[in-house]
Parts: C-alpha cells; structure tokens; sequence
C-alpha cells in the first residue's frame, strides 16, 4: 500500500495537468474568448500582426480591468505563434514610464500599435495612436519607438504631429486659404472641412493622427495610414527608409469622409482599404476602398460585410459588432487575408473580443463574410487561384 501511494498520486497528478492544459486550437471562433498559452483572453486589442521569420507576433494594447484601463497602464503586449490559432504571451513589448510628463508617461492612451521589420537596418519599428496623460483626445499625436529583436523591448523615440509646414501632394485647393471656403464654415461646417479648413489651421503646428496603420510595400517602402483632421480626412505618407520619421511626401484621402480604423492589404497588385465611421467605442457600418496606386486615387466599394453575427444579431450595419483593426496576410497562401476585428468593451476593456474572418476578393471588391468557425482551410477555396 505504502509503495502504490507515490504512484496514484503521479498518476493523479498527471490526469490533472491533462485536463487543465486544453488542447491546442485548431479554428479560429470569432467572439469568444482566445486562450493564450496560460489559458488567460489575448490581451491585444486595436492591434496588428508581423510575420517574421517563421512566426507570427500580434501587437496590441494591453488592457486593465475597468475604465480605467481605456487609458494605457501598462503598454503594448506582444504575443506569438506559428498557426495563428494558438497564441503565446511574450510580454510587454512597450512599456509606459513613470516619469512625470513623459510622452507615454502611464495614464496616456496608447492606441493601435503596429509593428513592421526594416531588411535594411535590421530594426524593429513601432508606430501608435499617442494622446498625452491627461489631454483626453487633444493632442492627437503619433508616436514611434524601436527595436532589435521582435518582441522588444522597444525603445520609444518621439512622438508628434506629422508633416508641419508641409502640404499634401494632392492638397489642390485644400493649401489655399480662401474667404469663399473658410466663409462657408458656419452655413456647411463639414463642406469647409472637406476643402481643408482643418488642414490649413494645423498647417504650422503639424497634421493631427489619430487611429493609423502601417503598411510595407513589395519594393519596401512603408507608409503610415492616420485619421487626420479631427479624423475626418485620411492621411497617408511615406515614410523614411529607416522607417522611423516621415518624409513630406503625404496625401489627403476621402477628404471629409469621417473614416477611422484604418487597415489596408494589397492582392494582386492592387490595394485594398477597409475603415470605419465615427462612432468612438460603438460599432458602425464599415466601408471599404480600392486602389491602384497606395497614394491613391482610392475609390470607394461600399460596406465590406456579409452576413449576421448569431451570438449579438448584428450585420454589415454594426460590422458583426466589431472595428476594423488589420488586414493580416497569410504567409504562404497568396490571396488569403485574415481581416481582423476588435469588439470592444469600454466599460471593461481588458474583455475586449476579436472577429478573425477571412477576407475575400469579389469583382475587385473586398469583402468579409461572418463565419462562426472557420479554418485556414478556407483559403482552398475563397481567392484560390487569384
Ligand atoms: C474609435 C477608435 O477607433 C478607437 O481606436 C478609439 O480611439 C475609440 N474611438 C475611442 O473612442
């Protein structure tokens, strides 16, 4: 008897680990909770996905319970992943400081980190949304820091206003002050906007950035997407060759078009854009855009969604519940695109949830289909042979 007891007790020990550790995901389940490897919900929110040598690494905002942790407590988590269904912590990859009056001073709001690698200078380059601690969303800031190996950590640089003293290539009439646009402010504010009233008073200060993305070309120039003034005109510009300032050559987008949560793909070479409306924390229609050219002319294509979410009822009118966040390509599956989403959950951001669906090319459009459960096998038969 005394001689068995170590060994029920191994046994019973090992029946135990066996049931505690899940069995790895193999389906991505859009809205539900995404154990990590510890069984802890991806804390990733408004976040993006670099795939670098082999692995997959998703930066997000790293979310405390409550509302306070609307505001950045702790800084940019990364995790990492060979399948894209099972997701390790690898910690915080940018952390807030506590010096007082720090650009990502703790209590800033530290949004929508993306993270793209230079073949050149062998860095790791990050760029988010930054509003400075205690300015609500005034500032309207974007930030960069930098890194040597993927995970971090990262080194913040600078943050800023982009672009000041400098028009968009494109700006036309939009860089002449003129008493015929500014004079419609009080009778058409939005049409005044539209024609640049906002570019022009921020002209010498810098161009307001708030959501953005990143996005790299084939040739590896990189460009960072933002919702500029007062987050009605979509900037885009070209950055430098290390990445980690920007050049003057930048463009307006939709001028007046109220688009946020920009994600942006390329697929056989054209590039696809899909955004959101104005609506902060609550989901709105989402819409989506096609180009030939990343610096434009982009034309509109309409609300990317189909079909409903079951777990809320919600349709392309609420995007499934969700705002855009990234468009993820598939490393070595040419055409297919993971187009992610975020649910967020203001009154406790930390239960944050993600809608993962694939994106698929329809008469030049994008379009995203709700799926309740889906695998990468999905890409056999959507986009194949695109
Ligand atoms: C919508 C943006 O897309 C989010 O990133 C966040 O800034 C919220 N607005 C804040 O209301």
């Amino acid at each position: 008897m005394q001689t068995m007891f170590p060994v029920i007790a191994i046994l019973t020990l090992m029946t135990a680990c066996a049931t505690t550790h899940a069995q790895p995901a193999t389906s991505f389940t859009p809205g539900k909770v995404w154990p990590d490897d510890k069984g802890v919900h991806i804390n990733a929110h408004g976040g993006g996905v670099l795939y670098h040598e082999g692995t997959y690494y998703w930066f997000g905002e790293h979310k405390i319970a409550g509302r306070t942790g609307n505001s950045a407590q702790v800084g940019v988590g990364v995790y990492s992943s060979t399948d894209l269904y099972n997701w390790k912590n690898e910690g915080i990859a940018l952390k807030v400081v506590d010096e007082q009056g720090h650009d990502i001073q703790r209590g800033c709001i530290l949004e929508r980190p993306k993270v793209i690698y230079n073949k050149t200078t062998g860095k790791f380059v990050m760029w988010f949304h930054l509003e400075l601690k205690g300015q609500g969303y005034a500032s309207a800031r974007t930030g960069v820091a930098v890194a040597d190996n993927v995970t971090g950590p990262y080194t913040f640089i600078e943050s800023m206003r982009p672009h000041a003293g400098v028009w968009p290539v494109n700006a036309g009439d939009a860089a002449k002050p003129s008493k015929d646009i500014d004079g419609t402010w009080a009778a058409d504010r939005e049409r005044s906007i539209a024609l640049g009233s906002y570019l022009r008073r921020d002209f010498e200060g810098g161009q307001m950035s708030r959501d953005m993305t990143l996005f790299v070309d084939d040739d590896g120039k990189a460009y960072h997407i933002t919702s500029s003034e007062e987050n009605r005109t979509l900037h885009i510009s070209l950055l430098s060759d290390d990445y980690l300032s920007f050049t003057d050559h930048y463009v307006r987008i939709f001028p007046g078009g109220a688009n946020e949560a920009p994600a942006i793909c390329k697929h056989n070479g054209k590039y696809y854009m899909i955004t959101s409306g104005l609506t902060g924390w609550a989901p709105n229609p989402a819409r989506s855009a096609v180009a030939d050219n990343i610096l434009g002319p982009w034309k509109s294509t309409g609300n990317p969604a189909r079909g409903v979410n079951p777990a809320n009822g919600l349709g392309p009118e609420k995007t499934f519940g969700g705002q855009s966040t990234f468009l993820l390509p598939v490393h070595g599956k040419p055409g297919a695109f993971i187009a992610m989403f975020d649910v967020w959950t203001p009154q406790n951001p930390i239960d944050g949830r993600y809608i993962w669906l694939p994106a698929e090319f329809e008469d030049g459009n994008i379009i995203v289909r709700y799926r309740e459960q889906w695998d990468l096998s999905v890409f056999d038969r959507v986009n194949a042979g695109d």
